[in-house]
């Protein structure tokens, strides 16, 4: 099962992917948390996506595309897998498109995660992420175990750097800019799923199994 996440940042895109990865034992490819790992090691694409990351701009295409078409090559993802935060871009989802048809392969469902923009700021300011698996959680709405320390690996929990109020105006900004246009790209090949987003996130993921059941 190949499966896209859409949503507008802190949508819930990365909470979802991660339980979609689980149930239906397909790795949960993040382009955003890819990018934080380099930028954790001190890589030189670290470096360079870092200047666009910490002004709530999106990497250039050309920074993208590659690492995701190489990633998908990979033996893990021979069943399918589940991309959050990619495509972004058309030229992404173009050249996704592309990669795929040259193998015969497609993309089974877009799932956009639907939360308005008040809902967002909200949510964003509770976010802790770690910094090791990429996990993400919420101080009140999906609270660690201990605080400060990550559920799944033990991994520190961080406050990302693109989280701060006015960053993520900008992120939401430049998501209904360059990224909303893919829902018409999808609803176009047939495979956009919609499911309220602002609902309690166990609820939000029994929708989705219901659209990943054909229910
Ligand atoms: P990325 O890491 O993808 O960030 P994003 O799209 O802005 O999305 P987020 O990770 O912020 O949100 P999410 O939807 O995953 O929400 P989450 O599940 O954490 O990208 C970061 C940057 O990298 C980009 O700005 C760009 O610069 C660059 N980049 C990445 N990919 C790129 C690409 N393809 N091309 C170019 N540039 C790229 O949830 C948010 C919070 O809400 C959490 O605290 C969570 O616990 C909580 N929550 C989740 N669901 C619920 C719920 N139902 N109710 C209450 N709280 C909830
Ligand atoms: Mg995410
Ligand atoms: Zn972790």
């Amino acid at each position: 099962m190949k499966i896209i996440m859409l949503g507008a940042p802190g949508a819930g895109k990365g909470t979802q992917a991660k339980k979609i990865a689980e149930k239906y034992s397909i790795p949960h490819i993040s382009t955003g948390d890819i990018f934080r790992a380099n930028i954790k090691e001190n890589t030189e694409l670290g470096q360079k996506a870092k200047v666009y990351m910490d002004q709530g701009l999106l990497v250039p295409d050309e920074l993208v595309v590659d690492l995701v078409v190489d990633r998908l090559k990979k033996d893990d993802a021979k069943n399918g897998y589940v991309l959050d935060g990619f495509p972004r871009t058309i030229p992404q989802a173009e050249a996704l498109t592309n990669a795929l048809n040259a193998i015969g392969e497609k993309v089974d469902y877009a799932i956009d995660v639907d939360v308005p923009d008040e809902s967002i700021i909200r949510r964003m300011s509770g976010r802790r992420a770690c910094v090791s698996c990429g996990g993400t959680y919420h101080i009140r709405y999906n609270p660690t175990k201990v605080e400060g320390v990550c559920d799944a690996c033990g991994g520190e929990l961080i406050l990302r750097d693109d989280d701060k109020p006015e960053t993520v105006q900008q992120r939401l900004s430049v998501y209904h800019e360059q990224t909303q246009p893919l829902i018409d790209y999808y609803t176009k090949e047939g495979i956009l799923k919609e499911v309220d987003g602002t609902v309690d996130l166990d609820v939000v993921f029994q929708e989705i199994v219901k659209v990943l059941s054909g229910n």
